[in-house]
């Protein structure tokens, strides 16, 4: 595997590549996990060279501490991804890919205002701005994002069609811990207290099917999952339902269009976040 600290390297062995292979991209903030290795998966399957870059994006932290403090592993992650037979990691130090103040602003209409986007000011417009800098070095055939960040795969794909590039978003499923909690860099930040407590948030997640398939209205599916995460060390930011591909709210399930329930949470400082197609 190539390690590959700069633009201009990158570029250049890739400019070869794409004239033989299919190009398929991956990109991370590092601490990889298994969730992370099943996207790298998926574009050895889909792609004939696999591209993955490691970037901690100062744009998209909005909260300086949750920067400082996101976990940085890169001897293990470059372990991981030879593992995989990843083809290059492209890991920039921060002027790399920003030389200059990035000055741009997107607009994503609705999308980035609700969710992670309302309680994280900036965060979507600090992803549009890496993840655009990183699909014009990479240009590559397919990108893969996990569903575990369901409102930036959405965003993603708005972003491409504004780019007017022809890049393929492929959505690849959540990968989860025994326990069921999405697996997560910000996992390992949970003390071993945390990490318990926050197994409640899937055994939530599974509850609603049947929830719904035994007739409760969404705002009692509510009330019973506010009084879960009511005790000690549990702060719910947002529980919400609503259409899969619009991100408008919906007040009750319904039949009529795909929805999406979506849930963030704090366990003592560290925010997590999961979803359930239903
Ligand atoms: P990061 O949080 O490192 O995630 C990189 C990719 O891994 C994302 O597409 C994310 O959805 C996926 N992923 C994370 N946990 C997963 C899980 N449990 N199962 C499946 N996929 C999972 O998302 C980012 O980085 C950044 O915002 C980035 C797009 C790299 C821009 O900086």
């Amino acid at each position: 595997m190539k390690i590959i600290r700069n633009l201009q390297e990158l570029k250049s062995v890739l400019n070869d590549w794409r004239k033989e292979f299919k190009i398929g991209f991956v990109p991370t903030m590092g601490a990889l996990h298994p969730g992370h290795i099943s996207l790298i998966k998926e574009s050895k399957l889909q792609c004939q060279k696999t591209v993955c870059s490691i970037f901690v994006n100062p744009t998209q932290f909005n909260d300086k501490k949750d920067l400082e403090r996101y976990p940085r592993t890169e001897k293990e992650d470059v372990k991981l991804l030879i593992a995989a037979d990843c083809d290059i990691v492209f890991i920039p130090e921060v002027n790399e890919m920003y030389p200059h103040k990035d000055e741009r602003t997107f607009d994503f209409g609705h999308l980035d205002k609700v969710l992670d986007g309302a309680a994280r000011p900036g965060h979507f417009n600090g992803v549009a701005q890496i993840v655009s800098k990183l699909f014009d070095a990479v240009k590559p055939d397919k990108a893969f994002f996990g569903i575990k960040d369901y409102q930036q795969v959405l965003i993603i794909k708005e972003l491409v069609r504004q780019m007017k590039t022809n890049i393929e978003i492929v959505a690849c499923p959540i990968m989860r811990e025994k326990d069921g909690l999405a697996m997560s860099s910000r996992n390992t930040l949970l003390s071993t207290q945390e990490r318990k407590l926050a197994s409640v948030i899937p055994k939530v997640m599974q509850s609603i099917p049947s929830l719904k398939a035994a007739g409760y209205s969404f705002s009692e599916v509510k009330k019973q999952v506010a009084s879960k995460f009511s005790g000690n060390g549990y702060r719910l930011d947002y529980f919400i339902i609503s259409d899969a591909n619009s991100l408008i709210e919906d007040e009750d399930f319904t039949d009529s269009h795909q929805q999406v329930v979506l849930i963030a949470c704090f366990i003592g400082h560290i925010r997590l976040i999961d979803n359930m197609l239903l």
